[in-house]
């Protein structure tokens, strides 16, 4: 079955591109999600569809009305809807709220504009998400890189392999790849990846999955349960990090 999502937005154009494209293009010819995008303005008040006032009690900008936010929600939510409303103050995004959403049925993101959005309109949303720290013009971005994320998870949208080994799916960072050529400007191919003994392949790509996550996410390594084979690995890469003089890594 489907993944379901509806989108309301001011500015439906900014949603429907980038998903006709690639591989979310794919994912929805094949029938994996099915994205419905809703323009707010079908539910703008009076003469001019008005969808945003001034604040009371005074104060810069303009503030996005519930109204419309209500009725655009009344004509989608249904009881299995997860309605999600983009917001930098929201819980901050991650890939295990992605493995959460992609596991549900129907998913609606309504995208402020403007200043923000009325208080009363966080009550009609089960959940308020963030992408990063940092504010953008709108919920429109935000809603992209959710749903992208989202449904590339989806059953036969992608590779399995390819979100079992990637970067978080493991809790580690992924392990150096490399293609043709052997050789680039004088920097070859690791031997082991060419050796053919798959198990020493499997040792090596761990191995720098903790080196590169130690290197460049300690945070994620600190979180993070080792098994036996990993925290004998990781003290390999403290050892041979130490070694070359790595400040950025303090020996275990
Ligand atoms: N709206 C504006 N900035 C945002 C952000 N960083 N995340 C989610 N929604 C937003």
């Amino acid at each position: 079955m489907a993944l379901e999502i509806d989108v309301i937005t001011l500015f439906p154009a900014m949603i429907r591109a980038p998903l006709g494209e690639s591989i979310p293009a794919r994912i929805q010819e094949r029938g994996l999600a099915e994205i419905r995008v809703h323009d707010l303005r079908e539910w703008g008040l009076g003469r001019h569809s008005s969808v945003d006032d001034y604040t009371y009690g005074g104060g810069a900008g303009m503030v996005l009305r519930p109204e419309p936010v209500a009725a655009a929600l009344a004509h989608v939510r249904r009881p299995d809807s997860t309605v999600i409303l983009l917001d930098p103050g929201g819980e901050r995004f991650g890939q295990a709220r992605a493995h959460d959403l992609a596991g549900r049925t129907h998913l609606v993101f309504v995208c402020p504009r403007y200043e923000g959005v009325d208080e009363r309109i966080r009550s009609m949303v089960d959940l308020e998400v963030s992408i990063g720290d940092y504010v953008l013009t709108g919920g429109e971005l935000p809603a992209l890189v959710i749903i992208d994320a989202v449904i590339r998870l989806l059953p036969g949208a992608i590779d399995a392999e390819s979100t079992t080994e990637e970067s978080f799916a493991t809790g580690l960072l992924e392990y150096p790849q490399y293609t043709r050529p052997a050789t680039f400007e004088g920097h070859p191919v690791p031997p082991i990846l060419v050796s053919g003994d798959h198990g020493a392949v499997r040792r090596w790509r761990l191995k720098e999955s903790l080196r590169r996550t130690l290197r460049l996410r300690p945070d994620l390594i600190a979180d993070r349960p080792l098994t036996r084979d990993e925290a004998r690995l990781l003290a390999e890469v403290r050892l041979e990090e130490a070694a070359a003089g790595d400040d950025d890594v303090a020996p275990g």
